[in-house]
């Protein structure tokens, strides 16, 4: 095990009729800059829920924030809130509202562009006081300090660490309106966060192994009913709380991680728009066909026995196994895992292969995923397969 120092500050308010408690947490008199996303929070009841616990205090919204937020709309809820004089950030909605509200409580008192404050990769500070309210399980944003943020007139995508929420209000019941395919996006990011900490090499630590076990197993477990299933409280507390665990920082203890996955699929959504989890989903399954054979073969010989109960057959059949199943697992829930079942193309490869190659990237747990690898890497995402399970279409 490597050393490591950790803190993770976030105080989680979890359950149902949560939300009714969010003037506990907000300083008396506090100037409140309310972000939201589209609107599905007035359609199912959360805006009223918070409106009304925040009835005392002197709040400012601010809507429209999208789905991979974008620094420009960060920009005018900046102006927004500076114009406000707020000194509270509330965030209500997924990862994009809260990611969006990570850059904006490190700008409102700087005078950086918070373009410059994503590419640093760091926000100094200081920071507005930031609290949110929970509305989809998948990103761990309400409990740990990254966010991403998309730039629209480049098309590029980018992560940086922000500050952890003061708290998180997490109410399973807010789930329910989730529409099927946000929700298997939901699986699917979390299952990949937990395989970007465990997915490298064994021997490091057996504690964080079995942890990372006990989510993946909890999400094969849980994840289809989630997704297919009449919403049920009991299996959405156990989603929610596996989507904060698998990033919260608390299974990386002293391991080495990958990343490589989500910086392929940043490049994907940035270029063609398709929902994060979901491109996950699509570069997984090829990343782990590549990568078997530079420095992930005991781990997934450990994975397959241990997440797949797959203990026949040689090595190679094995790992060639638990690959199929893991990509059997994202269609099982719903999601297309080839580039061409999404209408993504050669075209859109050599974008991506191209702006590595200038960024000279070298990524994952060795640095082995360069720009070569991505190539190779999504040139196994690319083909449509008559051998691949079907996938039933989402709503
Ligand atoms: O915008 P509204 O109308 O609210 O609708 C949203 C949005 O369309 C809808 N939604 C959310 N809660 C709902 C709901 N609809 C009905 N009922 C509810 N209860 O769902 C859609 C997706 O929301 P979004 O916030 O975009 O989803 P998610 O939480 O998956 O966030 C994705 C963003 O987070 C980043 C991704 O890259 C992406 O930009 N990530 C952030 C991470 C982090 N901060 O640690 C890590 C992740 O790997 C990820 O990169
Ligand atoms: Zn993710």
């Amino acid at each position: 095990m490597q050393n490591f120092s950790f803190k993770n500050p976030t105080k989680l308010i979890f359950g149902k009729d949560s939300i009714s408690t969010l003037s506990k947490e907000i300083p008396t008199g506090a100037k409140v800059l309310l972000l939201f996303g589209g609107g599905s929070v007035k359609r199912n009841g959360v805006y009223e829920q918070v409106t009304n616990a925040l009835k005392e205090y002197d709040t400012k919204e601010f809507w429209g924030i999208e789905s991979n937020p974008k620094v420009e709309t960060c920009r005018d809820a900046i102006a927004v809130g500076r114009a406000h004089g707020s000194d509270f950030v509330l965030a209500v909605g997924g990862g994009s509202v809260i990611d969006a509200a990570k850059l904006i409580s490190a700008s409102l008192l700087s005078d950086k562009d918070p373009w410059d404050i994503v590419r640093r990769g760091v926000a100094k500070g200081p920071f507005v006081p930031l609290g949110t309210v929970l509305t989809i399980p998948a990103t761990g944003s309400e409990m740990n300090r990254g966010s991403v943020i998309s730039k629209g007139e480049t098309k590029e995508k980018f992560a940086f660490y922000g500050q952890f929420p003061i708290f998180s209000i997490i109410d399973p019941e807010v789930t329910y309106s989730l529409p099927k395919y946000q929700l298997a996006c939901g699986v699917a990011d979390s299952f990949a966060h937990i395989l970007e900490q465990y997915m490298t090499y064994p021997g490091q630590s057996r504690v964080m192994d079995r942890w990372a076990e006990g989510l993946l197993l909890t999400l094969q477990e849980i994840g289809p009913k989630v997704v297919w299933e009449a919403p049920d409280y009991d299996l959405r507390c156990d989603f929610m709380v596996t989507a904060t665990m698998a990033l919260n920082g608390f299974i990386a203890w002293g391991v080495v991680e990958d990343w490589s996955t989500h910086m392929i699929g940043h490049e994907l959504t940035a270029l063609c728009n398709i929902t994060h989890g979901h491109s996950l989903a699509v570069v997984f399954p090829a990343l782990l066909r590549v990568m078997k054979n530079h420095g992930k073969r005991e781990k997934l010989l450990q994975y397959a026995d241990r997440v797949w109960g797959i203990t026949a057959g040689n090595e190679e059949k094995r790992i060639e196994a638990a690959i199929a199943m893991t990509e059997g697992f994202f269609r099982s829930i719903g999601l297309s895992t080839r580039l061409e079942e999404n209408a993504i193309g050669e075209d859109i490869i050599e974008e991506i292969v191209h702006r590595f190659r200038e960024r000279k990237v070298q990524f994952g747990e060795k640095g082995l995923v360069d720009a070569e690898k991505t190539n190779e890497i999504l040139h196994l995402a690319l083909p449509k397969s008559d051998t691949l399970p079907a996938v039933r279409p989402l709503e």
